[in-house]
């Protein structure tokens, strides 16, 4: 890319697989309601800093009254107080089929997650990325913007498309939120060299941690040998563009502050209540995991770590009682269906095995819960447990700590979440493949004594306030602007 393009005035340019508001039509005009969830947050809030246009897969037309969506279904957001555009790229089954359930969640979240034995390589699955990946570039193509942010593994082949037609009017920045693979497993795609030179035409590529970014620095040494890879600056050098790269161990999303208090509101608590009335959680201690359902989280994991721990040592049945609030994800593809059916399956058995008169070892909660309610559950439970196989970074674990402001509490973080690299030592870092060790782990936390629980609490409290996603913002714009 041309490094002489200007910082100038056209406005930002924001792709994600996700909008950032979902909509619904209610007969007086479109209720917008803003989606949780890290990247969409941060996102926003640059958006309605910065204006400009955030371009996504949605439905512009099936369920709207046309007279209030103008003619190409633009919307203007947020709905209060407009700042910018939303333009929704509407896919069909087939594509949807191919591009989203099929290569993004069925080839590239598994490699990237390095659970290559669920790795899916169906022919019209790559059609389809390449397919979806061109028809969101032309979307982009023409409008006035110099400075475009693509976001995720949705689009590794965007910059490559873009560049050969904007040739250096616009500055690109990719940002990966999901792990790089080691290059031995990445090597196991076939299409690995297309996709690096899908990402390489990026002006910069962020990442969440060094490791991810040695990843694919070696990955592109061994795909291509005449490229210059300077290792201390991260600066690429393919044919004849050059690729900067960095990590940004700020976590996307987490507002610390924000979080604290939602956690402490009215609602937060009188929830708190709700739940706790309902399930009989007043006296003894909470062990939390919150989670989408995916394979990743290592949900299967951390029940088989109770079952042995409640095994290995029956003198700590009845000492807590595990909470578990998961979230539906992808549902249509079998292995996320298999895997709903799995953990509920798992937390039946672990419930009929161990209970007692006066003891339900597990809660199990999958319907959904307004966002406050899950912080006030964060701030209630005296154990967080983060037990992901492989993880970008884990807002969860972020999002624990800042919701337990002003009160102790212990963390259990799995080794492979990008935010263990924030966290540890404070929080117990464990191989969540080690089920002993990390059953063991969680009567630690639960069992800590109270000056080590105040220590180490005061010391992840400091990691988090220092960690912000005003500025993973900052540092990204900077990319940006360049
Ligand atoms: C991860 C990805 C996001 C994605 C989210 C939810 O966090 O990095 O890009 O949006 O999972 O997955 P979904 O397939 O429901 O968008």
């Amino acid at each position: 890319m041309d490094d002489s393009v200007e910082a100038e005035n056209r406005p930002l340019l924001v792709l994600t697989n996700r909008q950032p508001y979902s909509h619904r039509y209610t007969g007086d005009g479109i209720e917008s309601t803003r989606s949780e969830g890290g990247l969409v947050t941060a996102l926003d809030s640059v958006l309605q800093t910065t204006g400009g246009e955030w371009v996504a897969w949605g439905s512009a037309a099936a369920d709207f009254d046309p007279s209030v969506v103008s003619a190409d279904g633009e919307l203007e957001l947020p709905p209060d107080d407009p700042s910018y555009t939303l333009e929704r790229v509407e896919l069909d089954r087939r594509q949807v089929d191919d591009f989203y359930r099929g290569y993004s969640n069925q080839v590239l979240w598994p490699l990237f997650h390095s659970h290559i034995d669920r790795v899916n390589v169906e022919p019209t699955f790559w059609e389809g990325y390449r397919e979806v990946n061109a028809r969101f570039t032309d979307e982009i193509v023409d409008r006035d913007t110099s400075r475009i942010w693509v976001h995720d593994y949705h689009f590794l082949l965007v910059p490559e498309m873009l560049t050969d037609r904007i040739s250096g009017q616009s500055r690109i920045v990719s940002f990966v939120h999901i792990p790089w693979p080691p290059a031995e497993i990445f090597d196991i795609c076939p299409h690995s060299e297309q996709l690096l030179e899908g990402v390489l035409a990026s002006d910069h590529v962020g990442f969440h941690t060094a490791s991810y970014r040695e990843n694919f620095l070696r990955c592109v040494e061994r795909q291509f040998p005449a490229s210059t890879v300077d290792r201390e600056s991260g600066e690429i050098g393919h044919r004849s563009s050059e690729t900067g790269t960095s990590t940004f161990v700020q976590p996307v999303g987490i507002y610390p502050d924000e979080v604290a208090a939602r956690a402490d509101s009215p609602s937060a608590s009188a929830s708190w209540r709700a739940l706790s009335n309902q399930h009989g959680l007043c006296e003894t201690p909470i062990v939390v995991g919150v989670d989408r359902l995916d394979y990743t989280k290592g949900i299967t994991k951390r029940l088989d770590a109770l079952a042995s721990l409640w095994e290995r040592h029956p003198e700590y049945r009845e000492a807590f009682v595990y909470v578990q609030k998961a979230t539906k994800s992808r549902s249509d593809i079998d292995e996320y269906r298999d895997y709903q059916h799995e953990v509920r399956e798992q937390v039946h058995r672990l419930n009929d095995r161990f209970a007692t008169d006066d003891w339900q070892p597990i809660v199990y909660i999958d319907e959904s819960l307004p966002y406050e309610d899950i912080l006030g559950l964060y701030r209630h439970a005296d154990v967080g447990v983060v037990s992901s196989t492989r993880d970008g970074m884990n807002l969860v674990a972020l999002e624990f700590v800042a919701a337990s402001r002003g009160t102790e509490s212990a963390l259990v973080v799995s080794e492979f979440a990008g935010a263990a690299e924030t966290l540890a030592p404070d929080a117990l870092t464990v191989n969540p493949f080690d089920v002993e060790a990390l059953g063991d782990a969680i009567v630690e936390a639960v069992t800590m004594p109270a000056p080590e629980k105040a220590n180490r609490t005061a010391t992840l409290q400091e990691s988090v306030a220092g960690v912000s996603a005003g500025r993973w913002l900052e540092e990204n714009l900077d990319r940006l602007l360049e």
